[in-house]
């Protein structure tokens, strides 16, 4: 594994994994999500296994997905990369998630947090969906999931303005579980992991699955609407402006085309 750190056993029964790109704030690669796909998969399958920890550093969960190597792509190209069958396997895993989030969780970064089961936060977490900015939407159920959670108004001021969510203001609005001092996010993350873990296996995944399906029965017709819309945004030239301005360290310049 590259661009992940996969520690099983942490603890008894609770696998810890990493994201591993420090010096690009966790940017969620195509090579990246398909370890973790691959970690999910393993670990899901590994009988020692209860509850996974997932987590970044200190100063970044995630900061989205990839810009470098989405920037030049076109609305097919997207489709044809088709990223999300990686993604998707986040969701798929019987076992509980709990996301440990410090620092930046944006774009990609929070919508990985959010298919988590559980967020534990640190009081320097900061959430976002600021995809708005380099001309392009949430794309992997940030419009849906956000939405659910925080609400409609909050949730549209975020994606559309691109504001950012304190780790306070979104334990108040119900999107995560709670917040811990920075140095002990990770170690709040383990401990509920382990009052999990020390409970029937096959009850808590019956018990997640059923939570799941409350929240997801008309979930799939969102995702379905944004996943186009997403590669739709890609046949912009804003698109291209926006994540040109990103890597370039400019502001951008949006047309409307
Ligand atoms: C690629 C990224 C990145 C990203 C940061 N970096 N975020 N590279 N993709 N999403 C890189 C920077 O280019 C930089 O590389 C290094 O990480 C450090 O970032 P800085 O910007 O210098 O750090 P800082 O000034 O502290 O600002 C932090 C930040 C900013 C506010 C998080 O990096 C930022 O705005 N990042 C983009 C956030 C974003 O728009 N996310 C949504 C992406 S779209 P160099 O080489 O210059 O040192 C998305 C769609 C998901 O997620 C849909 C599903 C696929």
């Amino acid at each position: 594994m590259e661009f992940i750190k996969v520690t099983n056993p942490v603890q008894p029964h609770i696998a810890l994994i990493e994201f591993n790109r420090p010096k690009e704030l966790n940017a969620l690669s195509v090579p990246l999500m398909s370890e973790l796909r691959n970690a999910l998969q393993d670990l899901d399958a590994d009988n020692e296994v209860r509850v996974i920890v997932l987590t970044g550093n200190e100063k970044a969960f995630a900061a989205g997905a990839d810009i470098k190597q989405m920037a030049d792509k076109s609305a097919i190209d997207m489709y044809q990369i088709d990223q999300f069958a990686t993604w998707d396997q986040i969701k798929k895993t019987k076992k509980p998630i709990i996301a440990a989030v410090s620092g930046f969780a944006l774009g990609g970064g929070c919508e990985v947090a959010m298919l988590c089961d559980m967020i534990i936060a640190s009081e320097t977490a900061v959430f976002g969906q600021p995809e708005i900015k380099i001309g392009v939407i949430p794309g992997a159920g940030g419009t849906q999931r956000l939405t659910k959670a925080i609400g409609k108004a909050k949730a549209m001021e975020m994606v559309l303005t691109g504001k950012f969510l304190s780790a306070e203001e979104a334990e108040k609005h119900g999107l995560i579980n709670r917040v811990v001092p920075v140095e002990l996010y990770l170690s709040e993350a383990i401990k509920l992991a382990a009052q999990i873990a020390a409970l029937s296996p096959i009850a808590v995944k019956l018990a997640k699955e059923a939570v799941l399906r409350s929240f997801e029965t008309h979930l799939e017709e969102g995702l379905i609407m944004e996943r186009k819309n997403f590669y739709l945004a890609f046949a912009s030239e804003d698109q291209k402006e926006g994540m040109a301005a990103f890597i370039e360290k400019r502001s951008p310049n949006f047309k409307g085309k």
